[in-house]
């Protein structure tokens, strides 16, 4: 099977695979086909932390995704990053009507298609965006003065020949983008000013009828938050969705302001999931006032973190893209006046703050970066777990916390094998409610400064093999140091 560019289809499951499949897998060629495979990152050695994003990101089973600029595919320092860190790639411009279809009927699918060669050469998922849009529009389509009947056709052919051209090269489509006021209204287009609201609906089933096996996604901006934006949008999805329109998706933008993620983000994008859709947080940055100092760029850290956290705790949230990854190529400043500093990384693509602190959020750890690269900051805890004794009814644990921050008074918990017990221990007042003990500090161990290491051991009534488990320190998971 072929598509319109000659490439050999993979089928949806194979393709949808890709994503979380091992790199191993990807190395074999067994999942790959089409482009030829070219360098692809190496996966993380079995039972070591992640150090990308797209290996721990793999290991959530989600995927990590990058916007790229099609200027920048020849700046190896550049591909270098979007190859290694990122396992989906969203077409930042090319893919947009204006570039891909200039003048009625004539497309121009050779930006669009570097990119999808780029990522098919690194194992790397392909996001369309976006096929209906006001923004980015030619003035043929958006002054045309066509009448219902031919904007349909002239809309519907658009969709058919790009998603044609690119069948089984890309995973999800943004069928349609940013349809929606801020008031929860539908925004005024020629779309909608032509052909009401139903444009929606009848973009949506032409897309599932060019490409039956992509995923077919509706995205826009200001609707991270439960809010009258994203009121619309939900009511808009319900009703197509109830009308058996073939819609399999959200993507929110999250174009967001430092210190102002709304903190109703995972509500939200549960009530999505829960109509049955998979959601995605499509064009991710955070962006602060200019300069940027340290102080902001630990808080873009923190946030960045917990972007990535909300994300995990919906199931249905099957990825993050970041809108650009380098400070260097990010849309904001030329938009937002005096803002920027957005990205994961620098002008001069160094890794920043937040990039350790959205890999340490997917499970990964920060070290595999650029030799060179300044060292990201260490989570809240790492700790060391040693079993230094098993006999056949007992086993001795020696377990160090470090602490990032000073405490003054302290609990780790943790799990052990379902049926194991501690029996005795030091250095902590032990406790423990079916799998969980809880240690806690001495009388004469609770203060420990920033930096220092709490240790305590204990004996249990077991000699089975402990795998390490998580450890929290006062409520907050540690990583493995
Ligand atoms: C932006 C690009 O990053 C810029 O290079 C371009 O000049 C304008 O568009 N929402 C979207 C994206 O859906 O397509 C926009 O991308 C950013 C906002």
């Amino acid at each position: 099977m072929t598509n319109e560019r000659g490439t050999t289809m993979i089928p949806l499951v194979r393709r949808a695979a890709v994503v979380l499949a091992t790199s191993a897998a990807l190395l074999s060629g067994s999942l790959v086909t089409g482009a030829a495979q070219a360098a692809q990152p190496p996966a993380a050695e079995p039972g070591a932390a992640a150090a990308t994003l797209r290996d721990a990101a793999e290991e959530q089973g989600r995927f990590v995704g990058t916007a790229v600029a099609d200027g920048r595919l020849g700046n190896g320092t550049y591909t270098g990053i979007a190859s290694r860190e990122f396992s989906s790639v969203t077409a930042e411009n090319v893919m947009k009507w204006d570039a891909i279809e200039p003048s009625r009927g004539s497309f121009n699918f050779a930006p669009g298609d570097r990119l999808v060669d780029f990522a098919q050469a690194g194992g790397q998922q392909v996001w369309g965006h976006t096929l209906v849009w006001h923004s980015q529009l030619p003035g043929w389509v958006a002054n045309g003065g066509f009448n219902q009947t031919q904007l349909t056709q002239v809309m519907n052919n658009h969709i058919t020949t790009v998603m044609d051209h690119y069948e089984g090269d890309v995973a999800y489509w943004d069928v349609v983008n940013e349809a929606f006021n801020e008031d929860g209204t539908l925004r005024s287009s020629v779309f909608s000013d032509t052909l009401g609201s139903g444009f929606i609906g009848t973009a949506f089933r032409t897309a599932r009828a060019a490409d039956p096996d992509a995923k077919l996604c509706i995205n826009d901006y200001n609707t991270e938050g439960v809010g009258a934006k994203s009121n619309g949008l939900y009511n808009l999805v319900s009703s197509l969705l109830s009308q058996g329109v073939p819609i399999d998706c959200v993507g929110f933008q999250s174009h967001f302001i430092l210190d102002q993620i709304p903190s109703t983000f995972q509500t939200n994008l549960q009530r999505f999931a829960d109509l049955g859709l998979e959601v995605v947080i499509t064009e991710l940055d955070i962006r602060m006032n200019l300069p940027a100092d340290s102080a902001k760029l630990q808080r873009q850290a923190a946030q960045f973190a917990s972007v990535t956290r909300t994300c995990l705790a919906v199931s249905a949230c099957r990825g993050i893209t970041v809108w650009g990854f380098s400070d260097a190529d990010s849309w904001v400043p030329g938009v937002f006046d005096g803002q920027g500093a957005a990205c994961l990384y620098d002008q001069n693509y160094q890794a920043k703050p937040a990039f350790g602190a959205m890999l340490t959020a997917l499970g990964g750890e920060p070290g595999g970066g650029d030799p060179g690269d300044p060292d990201p900051p260490a989570g809240p805890c790492q700790v060391t777990w040693r079993v230094t004794s098993r006999w056949n009814a007992g086993s001795v644990v020696e377990v160090g916390i470090r602490t990032t921050a000073a405490v003054n008074g302290w609990s780790a918990t943790f799990a052990l094998p379902s049926g194991h017990r501690v029996t005795s221990g030091w250095n902590a007042v032990f406790s423990q409610s079916g799998a969980t003990v809880t240690a806690a500090n001495a009388p004469y161990n609770g203060n420990v400064g920033a930096g220092g290491t709490i240790g305590f051991g204990f004996q249990t009534d077991n000699g089975g093999q402990y795998t390490p488990p998580t450890v929290s320190l006062n409520g907050t998971a540690c990583t493995a140091a």
